[in-house]
């Protein structure tokens, strides 16, 4: 099945076009690497793929025309609120609410996963502490597990592992696997491409003056400074 269909996407802010005429398509369970250089437009694109920004012409097509559910969602760093009034615990399981739920209102279930997830990102033991008072790689963590509480179908990261420690890096390709497994669709964007592809199946470059959509060519493992994956 077609995760995302892009078709001839044109994105702009006022009279500045940022992105003109993309069109690619996803299969759902596979990972898309959008790669490029700053300011060519991958957080725009990831915000249009939200909804968050609308196209100036063109269309994305969700699964077939399905309503938009089971998203989760990791902010540029830049993006993110670094001093939002709210414990990791509080952070972790609003992932939760994501489910189309208006009422903040978790069940047992909900609670669980959430408790999993920060086990799965090694944070359990922040899970009181102040979620203002982390430092930046852990902030990142937390949100990372706020955005797997909320995938169910589809989970957008905007620079995952900027911040991350290489344990951490190491243990987040990991994870993407996982969701693959799962059936989960994954489109990151990313500047570590080496490291990205060897989890990615598509790669998306975006270019001041276009853009190049190909298969992700396979992942040469390369012995000295290279990922472990
Ligand atoms: N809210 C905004 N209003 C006006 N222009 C914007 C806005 N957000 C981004 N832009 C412009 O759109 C272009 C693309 O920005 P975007 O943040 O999508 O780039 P990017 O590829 O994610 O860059 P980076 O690698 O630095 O994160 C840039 O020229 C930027 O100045
Ligand atoms: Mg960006």
């Amino acid at each position: 099945m077609t995760a995302i269909e892009c078709k001839d996407l044109w994105l702009s802010y006022g009279s500045a076009s940022v992105i003109e005429g993309l069109s690619f398509s996803l299969e759902s369970g596979k990972c898309l690497c959008i790669a490029g250089e700053n300011g060519t437009g991958k957080s725009t694109l990831i915000k249009a793929l939200l909804g968050l920004k609308e196209a100036s012409r063109g269309e994305i097509v969700f699964f077939g025309g399905e309503k938009k559910h089971g998203i989760g969602y990791l902010p540029q760093r830049s993006d993110a609120q670094s001093d939002f009034p709210a414990s990791v615990w509080e952070v972790v399981l609003s992932g939760k609410l994501n489910n189309g739920r208006r009422l903040p209102f978790y069940t047992k279930k909900d609670k669980e996963e959430a408790e999993k997830k920060l086990e799965l990102l090694d944070i359990f033991r922040l899970k009181d502490k102040s979620f203002a008072e982390l430092s930046g790689g852990q902030q990142q963590r937390v949100l990372l597990a706020r955005a797997l509480c909320a995938a169910t179908q589809l989970i957008l990261l905007d620079e995952p592992v900027a911040g991350l420690d290489p344990t951490a890096t190491s243990e987040f390709y990991k994870i993407i696997h996982r969701l693959k497994d799962e059936g989960i669709t994954v489109i990151m964007v990313s500047h570590d491409i080496h490291c990205a592809l060897a989890v990615a199946d598509k790669l998306l470059i975006l270019r001041n003056d276009g853009y190049s959509f190909t298969d992700a060519a396979p992942h040469e493992h390369d012995h000295e400074g290279g990922c472990k994956i």
